[in-house]
């Protein structure tokens, strides 16, 4: 084999040229990259012996796009338009040899070869909308010349990978090889084309497929309308959508100059900016520094969980879909059949949605054992408690576990606040106790918070980020303390939210300020979805606070069809005039005298106490990281991932602005806004987050 360059490869077979890409992990298009592809088949295109070039990569897989590092770095090297080029009009075949992922600019490569072929495990997509972008090497025009618009709307604005089955089956794939036989079924596809003769086909002279959506602009207007609230706030699926009308009424060099246009303009903007911070944030949430990646980890084979609530119940389902065996134990019958009875519930859902088959439903159920003996969770691996907030209770469940559950087990509590160094104190073991917090629903939700008590071993903290990723979380370790770091700061939120109506805004003000920011809903329409009775008892009710005050009217929220809002029929909210009203009334009582509450000072209000409270839990050392804390807020709470996070958020608004702020309001509103230490330190040393 004869190096071209440190990342490329060439050998020659029998007239058949092989150019090996390899640069780990993912053989991403970086300038080195870039260069080794044009000499690469530069190279073999030159050579008279050479007939056909197949395109393989070393490693795990394919190209799986731009080097998303290089983006914020000047450019310099080719580009990848002059690289594609290069293949397009070569006077011979070549062919992309697709394993692992062909992701971005990685099919945007193989979208300009003449032919692909892909072993059946491998992927192919336009991820770019995830990251603010959009394919902006020909991605946008080529991809609807092979699968027409309509499919290439959905490929590029939900950023799906799709699987070589299908890629074969719409034509984006040529041919399957045999899984493990990628390179000699390249090889043997390679001297088919040349023995009979087949044509250099271009993807941008295929035209057949976008003429067919040529003067159907209502295609686009029903796409429009149907993801309008999927889309909500997010500038790249916009200009996706008009890439591919671009490439439907456009000849394909204009087509080309709009896209170039377009994805200039994301990638300059900040959308991007913050979602290409939060791709890596989200990476670097998986590294705990004193837990190295060679820490021994614990084979977790069997779960059990006691609670089969709505929260016990998710939390099975995430280990049955991993093909994990769950034990499940509830004190009553009744209880346990309802509980199984939901997991099936949701499952058989899924199927009618197509999204699993009955199949899948039968096969997950067969992994379910109910139970109402604790005993039963003897030879478990891992013990997830998830059982009523109540310190007492919690460690009598610890108490037993410990003197139940096999020696080297996992205990975990699934509390989302209580101490969980207390809660290991009620064993004999408490380097194996932890925290996994998951977030309801916990079988939809993407976070899991993993607690790390103070005596919880390195291997115990290894396997349960293992885990995390094992079935499909996004996960970050945090410390002790009450809320940990997702509930902790959205405390001062809801206090804050709770202030305001006080003082004169509305609930549906402040509601409505969050939601423009981006937050899929506004603190009061979500207390009224959870229902504002949670935890009240009309025996015990002291009518001392609003929420106290509307549950004893049965305003209880949408189950009641009143909360903090009107519903109708449908549960669409309305502004209540009543709840108006009481908030007046209730005020008066408080000798406060209603003003007018500003757009800004309510999202500054809600919003800066928290970035305060992030920068409070940095200094403790709860988090590892600002990034960490807004994975937890992306994937928790719904902050607006093309806002990075709340972290994110502070560093682009400028760390000294939300300082200032945040002592103006000491001043006028007293200690809630008492700046953290290391935001006035990192303020002096003029720091931001990201420089920690
Ligand atoms: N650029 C730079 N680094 C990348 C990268 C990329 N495109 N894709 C992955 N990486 C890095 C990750 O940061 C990670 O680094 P680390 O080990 O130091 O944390 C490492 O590669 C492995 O990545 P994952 O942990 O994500 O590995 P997985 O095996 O779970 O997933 C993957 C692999 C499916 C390829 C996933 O990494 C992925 O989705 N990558 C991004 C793909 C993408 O968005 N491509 C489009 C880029 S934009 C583009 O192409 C523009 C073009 O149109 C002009």
């Amino acid at each position: 084999m004869a190096a071209i360059n440190p990342v490329t490869d060439l050998v020659i077979e029998d007239g058949i040229a092989v150019v090996t890409l390899n640069s780990p992990p993912v053989n991403a298009l970086s300038v080195a990259v870039r260069d080794g592809i044009y000499q690469g088949i530069g190279e073999a295109l030159d050579n008279d012996a050479v007939q056909a070039v197949v395109l393989i990569c070393a490693g795990k897989t394919f190209i799986a796009g731009a080097d998303i590092a290089e983006f914020d770095k000047p450019r310099s090297g080719l580009t990848l338009p002059q690289v594609q080029q290069r293949i397009e009009d070569a006077g011979k075949p070549v062919i992309a040899a697709i394993h692992g992922t062909a992701l971005g600019g990685g099919l945007e490569v193989a979208l300009v070869c003449h032919y692909r072929v892909a072993v059946p495990s491998a992927k192919c997509g336009l991820p770019e909308v995830n990251i603010g972008l959009l394919p902006g090497a020909g991605g946008t025009q080529r991809l609807p010349r092979i699968v027409g618009a309509e499919k290439a709307l959905e490929m590029v604005t939900s950023g799906m990978h799709v699987r070589a089955k299908d890629a074969l089956a719409m034509g984006l794939v040529d041919e399957l090889t045999p899984e493990d036989g990628l390179r000699a079924g390249a090889i043997a596809f390679a001297r088919k084309v040349v023995a009979e003769g087949r044509p250099l086909r271009k993807v941008r002279d295929m035209n057949e497929k976008v003429e067919a959506a040529r003067g159907r602009p209502e295609l686009f207007a029903e796409f429009r309308r149907g993801n309008a609230r999927k889309f909500r706030g997010f500038q790249a699926p916009e200009a996706n959508i008009r890439c591919i009308e671009a490439a439907v009424n456009m000849p394909f060099d204009e087509g080309l100059a709009f896209e170039h246009k377009l994805f200039e303009e994301l990638m300059a903007g900040t959308q991007s900016a913050a979602q290409r911070y939060y791709f890596f944030a989200s990476r670097k949430a998986w590294n705990v520094p004193d837990v190295p990646a060679d820490t021994p980890t614990i084979p977790v084979n069997t779960v059990g969980i006691i609670g089969a609530g709505t929260m016990g119940g998710g939390i099975a389902m995430n280990f049955l879909n991993a093909g994990i065996p769950v034990t499940i134990v509830e004190t009553k019958q009744e209880a346990l059949d309802r509980g199984l009875a939901t997991i099936r519930r949701n499952y058989e859902n899924t199927a009618s949605k197509g999204r699993i088959s009955m199949d899948d439903v039968e096969k997950r159920m067969a992994q379910l054992k109910g139970s109402l003996a604790l005993d039963d969770l003897a030879q478990c691996d891992l013990v997830i408690e998830a059982i009523f907030e109540n310190m007492d209770v919690k460690k009598e469940m610890f108490g037993k576990l410990d003197r139940i559950v096999r020696q080297g087990a996992i205990l975990a509590s699934n509390t989302s606040a209580l101490d969980l160094n207390e809660i290991a104190s009620a064993t004999s073991r408490p380097q194996d106790v932890i925290g996994l917090h998951f977030f309801s629903p916990a079988n939809v939700m993407k976070l899991l918070e993993v607690v790390r008590g103070e005596k919880t071993s390195k291997p115990v903290i290894a396997t349960c980020m293992q885990l995390a990723r094992r079935i499909g979380k996004v996960a970050a370790l945090v410390g002790v303390c009450p809320g940990f770091v997702g509930n902790r700061i959205l405390a001062q939120r809801q206090r804050e939210a709770g202030k305001l109506v006080l003082e004169g805004a509305m609930p549906w003000d402040v509601d409505r300020v969050l939601v423009d920011f981006g937050l899929p809903m506004g603190p009061f329409a979500m207390s009224d979805l959870a229902g504002l009775d949670l935890g009240w008892r009309r025996e015990n009710s002291t009518g001392s606070t609003l929420r106290e005050i509307l549950c004893e009217m049965d305003r209880r929220g949408q189950k009641t069809g009143a909360g903090f809002y009107d519903y109708d029929d449908k549960r669409q909210a309305r502004p209540s005039p009543v709840v108006e009203n009481i908030i007046r009334d209730f005020a008066a009582s408080k000798g406060i005298t209603p003003r007018v509450v500003s757009e800004q000072e309510i999202l500054e209000r809600c919003i800066y106490p928290m970035i305060n409270e992030g920068a409070r839990i940095l200094e403790e050392g709860i988090a590892i990281r600002a990034s960490d804390i807004d994975v937890v807020w992306v994937n928790g709470y719904g902050w607006p991932v093309y806002r990075g996070g709340p972290m994110r958020y502070g560093d682009s608004v400028g760390l000294d602005k939300v300082l200032a702020k945040m002592q103006d309001f000491e001043a006028r509103f007293g200690d809630d806004f008492k700046p953290a230490k290391l935001l006035v330190d990192m303020v002096a040393q003029r720091k931001s987050f990201k420089d920690l």
